[in-house]
Parts: structure tokens; C-alpha cells; sequence
């Protein structure tokens, strides 16, 4: 893997090594062994053109529990507010010896370029641009996801057997996640469809017309209108493992319909029909997760006692970010396919 732009990318192999490193990484963390040398002398440049609270900390976290030097660059305050190009940037990170650059950019296709253009030798990460991807959030989901859903059981169908870690996959197969609201701007949405495909689970888009992209009918899932009967299911599936809420994007969307956007929902009639509440939590079968990925619009999306109860993971999410972030860098910049991560016991 040289660099990691899109879930679209990810072949199975690829996926799963992923989650199984993350899996070392985590461990290495519950050992109390914070800090690991495999990057040491190695620098990962922070690069966020947009906002950001998780991605950004906990890239910097991952980094720094990898001993890596970490350069945060903000494009507020920097000379990008002068008129700096994006090649310029990309030739000043690379003058200063990036090893690796994590960017975020609203852009769709901004990583994607710097990785292609020649103008950096650093592995590129994809941390979000515009509203086509943000892989590793799909990879801290569908790690999340493993956690609490391959003990569980199911049988696969078509499943193979334990010996060989690609084709066991993340142990997600045959199960069904929905993910809900507002997929038009949700760059984790498309994320998390080709992953969750790719590992052998079942995606169901629910979402209102006005809300769902050109061209979904092509991704690889269902798409449902209806969230109360995608929640309590039919007899063929039974309701969903996992209900994803995305996060209605009020900043890409305007009240005129200007610039492109879609308009904004009234609020009231959006939390009634895709609002995941107290009621609709009672429809989830018993071992059904809820997450988030945050920021959340509580009382729009998500209301305050569907994300504080015990089916929500959204904290955790956030700290298996830092595990899969770790692993990530990990495998770009040391790792081989046979390689272990340095004092971390084998993945169980
Ligand atoms: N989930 C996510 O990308 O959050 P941030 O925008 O805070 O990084």
C-alpha cells in the first residue's frame, strides 16, 4: 500500500490486514505500552484545509504513539490565505521532508492529487475531501463494527474457515447496517458502503429523496425511504446489526437552494421521519449498535438519549481511531505484509 485514498481501493486482503494491525495496536495500548519507536525519525505532516476535531487529534496521537515527528498545518493562518496554491504547499512539505501527508481538503479529489502529481515522494492519506471519501473513518467503523458484532452469532453464508485471515475477513459477513440522514454530502456514507461491501456485509441507505445522490442506485447497497421499517426489518432479514446516523451537513446546503447545495430540511419534519429516538431505539434488535461519526447535531439527527445510551459507540468509535490510524501509518511507512508490529502480541 502506498497510499490510502479511498475505501474503493481496498481490496479484502488490504482491508482486513488493516483491521488485524489495528487489533495489534490496540493492544500494545492496553499493555500500557504507549509509545512504540516504529516511526521513529519519520515525519507525518498534519495537512487540514477544513475543520476537524477527531480526524486531526487522533492522527496526531497516532503518530506521536508511533514516535513520529508531527507537523500540524491549519490552512487558517497559513500562507494558503495568501493565495498559496496546493502544488506550492505540497512542494514546501516536501522541501521539509514529509514522510507522510494526512490531508483533509473540500475539495473531492484533492488527495488524490497530491499523491499523483509528483510533487511529494510522502505517502498521501485521505482525511476527508469534500464529499467523496474519508476512508479511515470507514476503517475505525468497520473496526468498531467487528468488535462488537463478530462474536455475535451468525452464520455466514458462504463464509471460509479460520486458517486463512483474508478469506475470514473482518467477520462482518452477512451482517446489515443501515446508515441514515443525510448521505447527498457524507463522505463517510461512500465510504462505508464499498467497505462494508468489500467485507462481505449488507448496506441499507436510508435516507429522503432530496438527501440521496445522483447515481446511487450503482453503489453497492439498498436505498430505503422508510427508516421505521428498515429499523424493525422483515421476516427474510430481520431489523439491522448496526444503524449508522450521519450528520446533516448544514454548512454544505443552503435555505435558497444557492451554490449548488441541497436546501436545508425543515428540522422538525427531519428528526420525525429519519431522527433516531427513544422510540426507534426500542425497534433495534437487542444486540444492535448505534453510531455516529461524529460531530453531532443532537435533537436533529440523533436524540440526546439514542446517543447516550448503552447501544451507542460513538466514544468508542473515537478511540478505535486512534488504533486504526496507528495502523495505517504503520503499514504505509514500516509495514510489510509478513512484518509484526514491534513489542505488540499477535492479533486474537
Ligand atoms: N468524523 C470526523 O471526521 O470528525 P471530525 O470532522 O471532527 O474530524
Amino acid at each position: 500500500m502506498r497510499h490510502l485514498l479511498s475505501t474503493q481501493d481496498l481490496s479484502r486482503p488490504d482491508a482486513v490486514r488493516i483491521l488485524d494491525t489495528a487489533a495489534q495496536m490496540a493492544a500494545t495500548q492496553s499493555r500500557e505500552i504507549k509509545k512504540l519507536p516504529t516511526l521513529r525519525g519519520r515525519t507525518v505532516v498534519n495537512l487540514f484545509y477544513e475543520d476537524s476535531t477527531r480526524t486531526r487529534i487522533s492522527f496526531e496521537t497516532a503518530a506521536k504513539r508511533l514516535s513520529a515527528d508531527v507537523i500540524n498545518f491549519s490552512a487558517k493562518g497559513s500562507s494558503v490565505s495568501k493565495g498559496e496554491s496546493l502544488k506550492d504547499t505540497a512542494l514546501t512539505l516536501q522541501a521539509m521532508g514529509a514522510d507522510a501527508v494526512v490531508v483533509r481538503h473540500q475539495a473531492s479529489g484533492a488527495p488524490h492529487v497530491l499523491a499523483h502529481a509528483g510533487w511529494l515522494d510522502a505517502a498521501v492519506v485521505n482525511a476527508g475531501d469534500g464529499t467523496h471519501q474519508h476512508p479511515t473513518q470507514a476503517l475505525l467503523d468497520a473496526y468498531t463494527l467487528r468488535r462488537h458484532l463478530s462474536g455475535t452469532a451468525l452464520a455466514a453464508p458462504g463464509a471460509s474457515g479460520p486458517d486463512d485471515a483474508a478469506a475470514r475477513g473482518a467477520g462482518l459477513d452477512g451482517r446489515h447496517v443501515a446508515i441514515v440522514g443525510d448521505v447527498l454530502h457524507s463522505r463517510v456514507a461512500r465510504s462505508n458502503v464499498h467497505l462494508l461491501h468489500t467485507l462481505g456485509a449488507r448496506v441499507t441507505l436510508v435516507a429522503p429523496p432530496t438527501l440521496l445522490p445522483v447515481g446511487v442506485q450503482t453503489w453497492p447497497c439498498e436505498v430505503s425511504y422508510d427508516l421505521d421499517a428498515t429499523l424493525a426489518g422483515d421476516t427474510a432479514h430481520g431489523g439491522p446489526d448496526a444503524v449508522m446516523m450521519l450528520r446533516v451537513q448544514r454548512e454544505r446546503m443552503s435555505g435558497a437552494g444557492a451554490g449548488g447545495g441541497a436546501f436545508f430540511p425543515n428540522p422538525l419534519e427531519y428528526s420525525r421521519k429519519y431522527g433516531l429516538d427513544a422510540r426507534r431505539l426500542g425497534l433495534l434488535a437487542e444486540h444492535a449498535i448505534v453510531m455516529h461519526p461524529g460531530p453531532m447535531n443532537r435533537g436533529l439527527e440523533i436524540s440526546a438519549q439514542a446517543a447516550d445510551s448503552p447501544r451507542a459507540v460513538i466514544v468508542e468509535q473515537v478511540a478505535n481511531g486512534v488504533a486504526v490510524r496507528m495502523a495505517v501509518l504503520y503499514l504505509l511507512l514500516a509495514g510489510s505484509d509478513e512484518a509484526e508490529v514491534a513489542g505488540a502480541p499477535a492479533a486474537a
